[in-house]
């Protein structure tokens, strides 16, 4: 048996409060929110194992790996995993990635590599994982990139083992990426989950500001960065603040999340 849901919430408990010591009470519930996905992660790790052989030492990629707030969720779920994390880069303020592993007792290999180019052979891995990576990768690579890199990443992988993409697009652009990277074809599992976030207005204010200063300093690293990057950030702080007022206005409540999907691919 793999680890129960139970044991991983709680270990998503103790490493949240550590997370966000320090924060004032709306930065610990916009930032502790990183921890477990409101939920997702504890969801997809479930239904990645039942694809899995639990004794089997899988060499792991996460791409996009980030903090790594999925990587330990995957080094949780499956301890006998050989976790392998890649990352454009573990600069500041992904560089809290290396304490986060540890704090989680975690191990994992990091690599700083464009998703696009990763430094890999042929059929590396058992697994590998994508978490809300794509949403990144489109802003510094550009949409028409992705299928490129879903296809390159299913060579990574030896036959008969599992790509798992997780992100928030809607269902009509995944469309697009999968037409584009030909691997519909593989797909062995949809499924979708509401991940547990119902922010109040003032929350949401504070996380419009954060999440579009995020966003805007991937687009300056991406490809096409912004001639004017302070107009360029009003403009996402506009977009966010819209669809904050909108919710607020229908639900009562903000979720900047969305529905997130999961894909699993098998070769
Ligand atoms: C929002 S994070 C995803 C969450 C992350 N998987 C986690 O568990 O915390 C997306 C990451 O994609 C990275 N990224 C953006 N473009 C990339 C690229 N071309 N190659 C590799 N990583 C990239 C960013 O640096 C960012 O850390």
């Amino acid at each position: 048996m793999f680890p129960s849901d139970k044991l991983i919430h709680e270990k998503e408990n103790n490493l949240r409060k550590w997370f966000v010591r320090g924060l004032n009470k709306t930065k610990a519930v916009i930032d502790g929110f990183d921890i477990g996905w409101g939920g997702t992660a504890v969801w997809s790790t479930k239904k990645i194992s039942n694809y899995i052989n639990k004794d089997l030492n899988m060499n792991t990629l996460d791409v996009a790996c980030g903090y790594g707030t999925f990587l330990v969720e995957l080094g949780w779920r499956f301890p006998n995993a050989k976790l392998y994390g890649l990352n454009l880069d573990f600069n500041p303020p992904h560089k809290v990635i290396s304490s986060l592993l540890e704090e989680a007792n975690v191990s994992a290999q990091l690599i700083a590599s464009d998703a696009l180019f990763p430094p890999f052979r042929k059929e590396s891995f058992d697994l590998i994982t994508c978490f809300l990576g794509l949403q990144d990768i489109e802003i510094t690579r550009g949409i028409n990139k992705l299928g490129y890199l879903l296809k390159n990443l299913m060579n990574l992988i030896g036959k008969n083992n599992y790509l798992v993409i997780i992100d928030n697009f809607p269902l009509s652009k995944f469309n697009l990426v999968f037409e584009k990277g030909l691997i519909r074809k593989n797909l062995i599992l949809q499924d979708s989950f509401q991940p547990i976030c119902k922010w109040s207005f003032e929350i949401g204010k504070e996380a419009v500001e954060l999440y579009s200063a995020g966003y805007l300093q991937q687009e300056l690293i991406g490809e096409n960065p912004p001639n004017n990057p302070e107009k360029a950030l009003i403009a996402i702080k506009e977009k966010m603040f819209r669809d904050l007022k909108s919710q607020i206005e229908e639900k009562g409540y903000f979720n900047p999340w969305g529905t997130m999907t999961l894909f699993i691919f098998k070769k």
